[in-house]
């Protein structure tokens, strides 16, 4: 059988168009970006929380930072995922893969709540983020994006100077450290600095596309999320600027926890320790097929319709 070529790993995830959007950012300065928060707060689930306390030991097969389950979306009447369950392992990057259609994009924006502003969206099951459901009633949106960053496929930095780019979601969040010390830490954190640190004031737009991506991987940084989405985040690169963001991604899952979209089988096997299959046909819209090791996934397939996909005959 073909497979694609896993290369083996030790053991080793973005903010958001969201987080820092000017106008979906409405905070009241409660939160101080970099420094350590307590769980999110959902008074109704209180008790729910508590049991679902990550396992001690952090065994990656029940550490889930992030747990799917049984969730459903309908775009309308059109449904787009049916039924999904899955668990995201604490620092380890997951990857998303399928082909076109088959709900990689939505699943990852029901976890930082993005779906719902979409209108006509309906979402059924649970998100659950350390163990509170991201969707019980008295969770604030907000807050989720905040320590659900993400990252897009078209780098998108604000057209202020890169410094303006990495406070402008701390502010909000009401950050009282150093500023200075939070755009260099950012910055290195997302490999950019010594490229910029001469010239902060220069706009993020005038910035190459990769290092616009990079920017906005440190804008999502700056305000300590917990997760890390990056949807495709760089199929809109070229090839050198590619591997500089994968190498980035090996570097920050030490930190966070990472879920990519990805379309690229050779990328999903490169910067990936989870790879999850989804597919899209006629019966069952937006399902899980697949998910496991990401080593075990591209060499051993459990499910045939996975082995048909990552062996290139269909998608
Ligand atoms: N904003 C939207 N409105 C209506 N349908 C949508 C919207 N976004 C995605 N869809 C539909 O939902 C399904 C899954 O899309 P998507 O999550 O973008 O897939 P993928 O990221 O795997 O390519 C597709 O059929 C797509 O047409
Ligand atoms: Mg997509």
């Amino acid at each position: 059988m073909n497979t694609v070529r896993v290369t083996p790993r030790t053991e080793c995830p973005i903010e958001s168009e969201h987080a820092a959007s000017p106008d979906t950012h409405h905070r009241d300065g409660q939160m101080v970006a970099g420094a350590p928060t307590g769980p999110l707060q959902d008074s109704n689930s209180a008790k729910h929380a508590t049991e679902r306390q990550p396992v001690q030991g952090r065994d990656p097969a029940t550490d889930f930072v992030v747990e799917v389950r049984d969730l459903s979306l309908w775009y309308g009447n059109v449904r787009a995922l049916t039924n999904v369950s899955i668990g995201f392992p604490r620092n380890k990057v997951t990857a998303l893969i399928g082909p076109s259609g088959c709900g990689k994009s939505t699943l990852l924006r029901t976890i930082n709540r993005m779906n719902e502003l979409i209108p006509g969206v309906r979402t059924e099951g649970q998100a659950l983020l350390n163990g509170v459901d991201v969707y019980g009633r008295n969770v604030d949106p907000v807050e989720v994006r905040r320590r659900v960053g993400m990252v897009f496929q078209k780098p998108n930095p604000f057209p202020r100077s890169i410094r303006d780019n990495i406070l402008y979601g701390a502010k909000i969040n009401g950050y009282r450290g150093n500023y200075d010390e939070l755009v260099e830490r950012s910055l290195k954190q997302a490999a950019l600095w010594n490229e910029v640190k001469e010239n902060l004031k220069k706009s993020g737009i005038a910035l190459s596309g990769g290092q616009q991506q990079r920017l906005c991987i440190a804008r999502a940084v700056a305000i300590s999320p917990e997760v890390l989405l990056m949807d495709e985040p760089a199929s809109a690169l070229d090839p050198i600027s590619t591997v500089k963001i994968e190498d980035l991604m090996r570097d920050l899952v030490r930190e966070y926890t990472i879920i990519i979209v990805t379309h690229n089988m050779q990328q999903a096997a490169r910067v990936s320790d989870y790879t999850a299959f989804m597919l899209s046909d006629e019966e069952t819209k937006g399902q899980l097929v697949e998910f496991g090791r990401t080593e075990e996934l591209f060499t051993n397939p459990r499910d045939r319709r996975t082995e048909d996909y990552i062996t290139g005959r269909f998608g």
